[in-house]
């Protein structure tokens, strides 16, 4: 499995201070910002990750337009992110959709995320799962995926990575209380 949907003690992920950037005028149908985790993440948040002993680390927010989509990435290069929690907070019928490569890959500087990525072309990949982020949902970022916002409105995503990363599998073990039953 790539993505497991969790069960959270958290209401809100949120910090009540935080104000959404100004997306009016941005050229970029698909875009990435990296705030300060104590800016954007609640309280809760805090606390649940001290209750697992992690740290919130790296959060990346991200925005997408509706009827839009990113490229096929790893999150990282040299080592990549093997884990996000992701909770998708608008256009939440959007997919994301995970990739065995075919190939080794491109390699792409990114603007948004002030660092490199690997990206796949469609025909450089063979699709696996694909999944709607409807509540928190642990996914899988180390190999290939992408998101594809299907809905009719504008997609932003909050994903927080972990404090000390872990592999995948350990990731998995580390929260499996959390993870719904499917
Ligand atoms: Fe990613």
């Amino acid at each position: 499995m790539n993505y497991y949907p969790l069960t959270l003690p958290i209401t809100n992920p949120l910090n009540p201070n935080f104000v959404f950037p100004d997306v009016t005028s941005i050229p970029d149908p698909w875009t990435i910002w990296l705030p300060e985790a104590k800016d954007i993440l609640s309280d809760e948040v805090f606390a649940w990750f001290k209750e697992i002993k992690s740290m919130p680390h790296f959060v990346h927010l991200f925005y997408g337009k509706a009827g839009r989509e990113c490229k096929i990435h790893t999150d990282g290069i040299k080592n990549p992110v093997p884990a996000a929690i992701n909770w998708v907070l608008s256009g939440q019928s959007s997919e994301m959709i995970w990739y065995d490569p075919l190939t080794e890959g491109n390699i792409e500087y990114v603007t948004g995320s002030k660092r490199e990525h690997i990206y796949w072309l469609d025909n450089e990949v063979t699709e696996i799962a694909r999944h709607q982020i409807t509540v928190p949902t642990l996914v899988r970022t180390d190999i290939p995926h992408k998101t594809i916002n299907n809905s009719n409105d504008d997609r932003w995503c909050l994903s927080v990575r972990f404090w000390p990363g872990k592999p995948w599998n350990k990731t998995v073990d580390m929260l499996k209380d959390y993870i719904k039953p499917l």
